[in-house]
C-alpha cells in the first residue's frame, strides 16, 4: 500500500461484515447498480478486511484507465486461475509480452482481413435456421452457442465441428466450468483436493483440447499446404497465427522475458507451437460465447418489441429481396460482407440489444501504483470495477435506458456520446481483438436468420439474468420459431 489514504469516494458502508459480499454473490448487477446510483461518479467500499474497491462511473475516469493511464493497472492475481486454460495467451499475458503478441496478431483482426470469413458464417447460420421446424420451439440460447462455436472452429482450426460437435462442445463447457471454479474465491483451495471429480473431468477435457490444437499445428507444420490444392495454403487464423511475425523483433519472446522456457519464440519473431497453443485457445474461449449471449439477447429484444422487428425485416427484405435465387430457400439472397453497409438499421439493432445486455456486462483492473481519480488517491493493491451494463443503463446518457430503441443510435448521436460511455468491447490496448469479427458475425447471423424466422418467447419462459463472466440468461432462451416466408 503506497501513502496513508485520507479521504476516500463515498460508498456503503456495513456494520454487518458479510453483507454486501452476500448482495455481490446474489446479485451483482443490482448491487452495482445501486450503489452507482446513490454514491455516484466514483464509489468505494470494502469487500472484506483488505479488499477494498472502487468503482468508477463517469466516461472519462473510464478512458483514462483504459487508455491514458493503462500501464498503471493489471489485470489482476485471479488472471492466475484463467492461465490455467488460456496459457499466456492475449487475454491473460500483460505488460510488454502482452504488447508484442498484440502486434504480432493485430493485423490478423484487421476489418479487411476477416471479410474472408463472412462466407463461412453465412453458410453455418443457414444450416441452422434450415434445420428449425415452423412451430416448433427452440432455446435459442444453446442454438447461439453451438453456432457460434462452428463457426469460430472453422474460423480459426479450419475445423468442422458439425460431426463433434458435441464433443467439442463438452470439452469446452467442462473447461470453462473449470476456470470459473478456479474464479471462485475458494475455487483454489477446492481444485487441491483431489476426490472431488470436476477437476479432474476438466484436466482431461483441457488435455483433449490440447492434443487436438497441437496435432493440428504439428499437421500443418509437416504440410503448409491443402491437399488437393495448387500449392495453397490454409486461409484460417491458425495458419495466419503461424505465419504472423513481430514486425520490430524488439519486444520480449516470452512472459518470462527471454526465459527461454516452453512459449519461448523463435528468433525469427514467429510463435512457438506453445504461443500458438495459447492464442488459439483464448481466441476460442472470447470468441464465441460472448456473440452467442449478443444474438440470444438480440432475438429476445426483437421478439418483445414488434414494432423494431418489422422495421429490422422491412430493411433485410428491402436489402436482400425475397427471391433466394440460385441458393434456393426462396427467402431471398444470402447476405454477404458487401451487404453489411446497407444493412444499417440491423447494426443499430445489435449496438442497442449490446446497451441493454453487454456480453461482457463488467471489467476490473488492479492498481499497480497509487492512482489520482479526481480528488480522490486510489492506492496500490485496490480493485477498479468499470461496469458496462450500469453505464449502459445511466439516464445521464441514455433517454428511457430501458427501453430498446435501436434508432437511438443516430451519428448525430454517436458523436455526442462520450466515448467510454458506450463499451462492450472495452478500450485501447487490452481491447477486444475480435470486434471487427464480432460486428461482421453479428449482422450476418442476424440477417440471415431474421430472413426467415420470427421467435416468441415461449409461454414459461422465465428470463433473468446470469452475470457470470459473461451475461447469459439464467434459464436459457426458450423460443417458438415462426416461419415468416
Ligand atoms: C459481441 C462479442 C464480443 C464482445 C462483447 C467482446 C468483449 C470484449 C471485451 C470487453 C474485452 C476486454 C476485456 C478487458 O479489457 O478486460 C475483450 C477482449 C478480447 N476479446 Fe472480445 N468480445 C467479443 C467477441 C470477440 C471475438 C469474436 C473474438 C475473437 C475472434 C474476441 C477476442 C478477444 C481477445 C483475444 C481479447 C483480449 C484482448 C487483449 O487483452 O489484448 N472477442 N473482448
Amino acid at each position: 500500500m503506497g501513502k496513508e489514504i485520507t479521504k476516500y469516494p463515498p460508498g456503503p458502508s456495513y456494520k454487518m461484515p458479510g453483507k454486501l459480499i452476500r448482495q455481490f454473490l446474489n446479485d451483482p448487477i443490482k448491487t452495482l447498480s445501486t450503489i452507482s446510483q446513490k454514491y455516484g461518479d466514483i464509489c468505494y467500499f470494502k469487500l472484506g478486511p483488505k479488499h477494498h474497491v472502487y468503482l468508477l462511473n463517469n466516461p472519462d475516469y473510464i478512458e483514462k484507465v483504459l487508455i491514458y493511464d493503462h500501464r498503471n493497472f493489471k489485470k489482476g492475481p485471479r488472471l492466475q486461475a484463467a492461465k490455467a486454460l488460456l496459457g499466456e495467451g492475449l487475454i491473460t499475458s500483460e505488460g510488454d509480452y502482452h504488447n508484442r503478441q498484440r502486434r504480432i496478431i493485430q493485423p490478423i483482426f484487421h476489418p479487411k482481413r476477416i471479410m474472408e470469413y463472412g462466407k463461412l458464417m453465412t453458410d453455418h447460420a443457414i444450416r441452422f435456421r434450415g434445420k428449425w421446424k415452423n412451430g416448433e420451439t427452440i432455446d435459442i440460447a444453446q442454438e447461439m452457442m453451438e453456432l457460434t462455436l462452428g463457426i469460430i472452429c472453422k474460423s480459426v482450426l479450419n475445423y468442422d465441428v458439425e460431426s463433434e460437435a458435441e464433443l467439442v462442445g463438452k470439452w469446452l463447457t467442462t473447461t470453462r466450468n473449470y476456470s470459473k471454479r478456479l474464479q471462485n474465491p475458494i475455487g483454489h483451495v477446492l481444485d487441491k483436493i483431489p476426490i472431488l471429480p470436476a477437476p479432474k473431468k476438466a484436466h482431461k477435457a483441457g488435455q483433449d483440447l490440447d492434443s487436438l490444437v497441437y496435432g493440428l499445428i504439428s499437421d500443418r507444420r509437416k504440410h503448409p499446404h491443402q491437399q488437393g490444392s495448387d500449392n495453397q495454403g490454409y486461409d484460417d487464423l491458425l495458419s495466419k497465427l503461424m505465419e504472423a511475425q513481430d514486425p520490430n523483433l524488439t519486444g520480449p519472446a516470452s512472459p518470462n522475458s527471454g526465459a527461454g522456457g516452453a512459449s519461448q519464440a523463435s528468433s525469427n519473431g514467429k510463435m512457438s507451437d506453445k504461443q500458438v497453443r495459447d492464442e488459439v485457445m483464448t481466441i476460442f474461449i472470447a470468441g464465441h460465447e460472448t456473440t452467442s449471449n449478443a444474438l440470444t439477447w438480440t432475438f429476445y429484444l426483437l421478439s418483445q418489441n414488434p414494432d423494431v422487428e418489422k422495421k429490422l425485416h422491412d430493411e433485410i427484405d428491402s436489402v436482400l429481396g425475397t427471391d433466394g435465387g440460385k441458393e434456393g430457400d426462396d427467402v431471398g439472397k444470402v447476405p454477404t460482407t458487401e451487404d453489411i453497409p446497407k444493412l444499417q438499421y440491423t447494426e443499430k439493432v445489435l449496438r442497442e440489444s449490446m446497451r441493454l445486455y453487454p456480453p461482457v456486462w463488467t471489467m476490473g483492473r488492479y492498481v499497480e501504483t497509487d492512482y489520482q481519480v479526481g480528488e480522490y488517491t486510489i492506492p496500490t493493491g485496490s480493485s477498479i470495477i468499470m461496469c458496462q451494463y450500469v453505464m449502459h443503463h445511466n439516464p445521464r446518457y441514455y433517454d428511457e435506458p430501458e427501453r430498446f430503441n435501436p434508432d437511438r443510435w443516430t451519428a448525430e448521436f454517436k458523436t455526442q456520446l462520450p466515448r467510454f460511455s458506450y463499451f462492450p468491447f472495452g478500450g485501447g490496448i487490452r481491447g477486444c481483438i475480435g470486434e471487427p469479427f464480432a460486428w461482421m458475425e453479428g449482422t450476418l447471423i442476424i440477417a440471415t436468420i431474421a430472413q426467415k424466422w420470427t421467435m416468441r418467447l415461449a409461454p414459461n419462459q422465465r428470463i433473468k439474468l446470469d452475470p457470470a463472466i459473461t451475461l447469459r440468461p439464467k434459464n436459457g432462451m426458450k423460443m417458438k420459431m415462426i416461419q415468416r416466408k
